[in-house]
């Protein structure tokens, strides 16, 4: 009998997850684990790839134990992982040379702000659909081959490589027999061209990156290698890879032009799909590759926001208002509202539209009467607020009005939040019942690649809606709010210029 079951492997920012699904897309294994954050000086983060892989490595056997099956049982492994999050290792050893710099991390402002004063943002852009920031990866290899002693020599020697998160879980899933990347994750690193769909090798010569570190790029429902015995006990197809945000865009089935999904996780992305069309933003937002599946390319534009359930997660762990992630939602609900508080999370600098490096984040509107609450509050609504910035210009290069938002991830488990979000918005915000739409992505391209799944019409019979939220705020009152928002935001910018 043919296999059902497929196992997603989701590489977060802060924690993995393995997630085995059954053919019916329900989850019928899971496990989950946090791994260390590095903050080795302000604004840069970092993790250590190797923990990366033990951690995965922990939960995909816990996922198994949970399901009752054994690796055989599995048709398919599927990768969605960390973007940008760029790993340098050494293809002998199979040792990383340095922690892998995170997506966040804003270490390489200065390699970014030479470029640009190299007159090269638009070329960049044109090529990439990218804007010049430290977030993608390319800067992040060029960092390292400049600051850690001995590495360009071996780069240069052809020894290092390089790749980002589902890159190196793929070589190590493999026994390093497989390279590869996918179309939306190398469309993530400043290097790729994304209309020519080739390593470009300006861009390249730009960051100063060997080319012999790069992966081969493949589509992202395809068999790149198996998982080798020694991990699981049986050899699995490792067969399909997706960035975390364009696979919760598939596992959305935003399968048409003008469909979009946000993706409340560490950060909050928002993804437009448009087909094989390419947009140029004149509004913030960059232009990524979807996916590459069924022999074709498509597109969506996005609005990226560096800090969402990251700033919940500072509220728990370094402003110890809240126990634990969930609870911000009872005690924001201890207040009718932030009493005039704004939380502006631009603890990385400010992504999407803003693009602003110098950032840094603040809580304005403070009364002698401000409370915990309060700031817990303006903690959640700052990511409802975001989403509007984001929104607006999406609806502006577009040109079309999103009729609902389709929402998922961790934090949309909140419903005063997500309630808030409706009523800043003005549009309905729906809400699926599976919200590990990230998982569930990866899992389809997966099983999309060795026939568990046949068709994209085949997987939309499992999105099914949980709650709607309608918009009840007067019109009126959330346009004042949303107002200072934006004069909030104001004062958080350039704040280290
Ligand atoms: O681009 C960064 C993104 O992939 C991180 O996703 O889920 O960790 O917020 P997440």
């Amino acid at each position: 009998m043919a296999k059902k079951y497929v196992m997603a492997l989701d590489a977060g920012t802060t924690s993995n997850r393995a997630i085995i699904f059954d053919e019916n897309s329900k989850i019928i294994g899971v496990a989950q684990k946090e791994f260390t954050q590095h903050f080795p000086k302000p604004g840069w983060v970092e993790h250590d790839a190797e923990e990366i892989w033990s951690t995965m490595c922990e939960v995909m056997k816990g996922a198994l134990e949970q399901s009752g099956l054994e690796a055989s049982d599995i048709a398919a492994i599927g990768i969605t992982n960390q973007r940008e999050t760029a790993v340098v290792w050494d293809k002998n050893t199979g040792r990383p040379v340095y922690h892998a710099i995170v997506w966040q991390s804003r270490q390489t402002s200065g390699i970014v702000d030479d470029l640009k004063a190299k007159g090269l943002l638009e070329e960049f852009k044109q090529k990439t659909g990218l804007t010049l920031d430290a977030y993608f990866s390319g800067t992040k290899i060029t960092w390292i081959l400049d600051n850690v002693e001995g590495t360009r020599a071996r780069a240069e020697a052809g020894d290092l490589i390089f790749g980002t998160i589902d890159t190196w879980l793929i070589w190590k899933l493999t026994g390093g027999k497989a390279h590869v990347t996918d179309y939306s994750n190398a469309s993530r690193t400043l290097m790729y061209n994304i209309k020519e769909l080739k390593w470009d090798d300006a861009l390249i010569g730009y960051l100063n990156v060997p080319k012999t570190m790069l992966p081969e790029v493949r589509p992202s429902s395809s068999v790149y290698g198996y998982s080798i015995p020694a991990i699981l006990g049986s050899s699995i197809p490792v067969a399909g890879a997706a960035g975390d945000q364009q696979a919760a865009l598939f596992g959305q089935n935003c399968f048409q032009p003008g469909e979009a999904k946000n993706t409340y996780g560490t950060g909050c992305f928002m993804l437009m799909n448009t087909g094989t069309d390419i947009y140029d933003s004149k509004n913030g937002l960059v232009t990524t590759i979807a996916w590459g599946l069924d022999g074709k390319v498509e597109y969506a534009l996005e609005g990226s926001i560096f800090v969402a359930g990251s700033a919940i997660q500072w509220l728990r762990d370094g402003a110890r208002m809240v126990d634990s992630a969930p609870d911000s939602e009872w005690v924001a609900k201890k207040v009718r509202d932030t009493g005039g508080v704004y939380l502006v999370p631009a603890f990385v600098g400010l992504g999407a539209p803003y693009w602003d490096s110098d950032a840094r984040g603040m809580i304005i509107g403070i009364t002698r009467g401000t409370t915990k609450a309060h700031i817990v509050r303006a903690t959640l609504e700052s990511l409802a607020y975001q989403t509007k910035d984001v929104l607006g210009a999406m609806e502006a290069d577009s040109g079309i009005k999103l009729a609902a938002l389709k929402v998922d991830g961790g934090a949309v488990a909140n419903n005063l939040m997500m309630q808030f979000q409706a009523d800043i918005l003005g549009v309905p915000v729906d809400r699926p019942q599976i919200i590990e739409t990230t998982a569930l992505g990866a899992a389809y391209l997966a099983g999309l690649a060795v026939g568990v799944w046949n068709s994209k019409e085949e997987l939309k019979t499992a999105w099914k809606l949980d709650v709607r939220f309608e918009p009840v705020m007067p019109e009126q009152e959330a346009a004042k709010l949303y107002k200072g928002w934006k004069k909030a935001v104001k004062h958080a910018m350039h704040w280290l210029e």
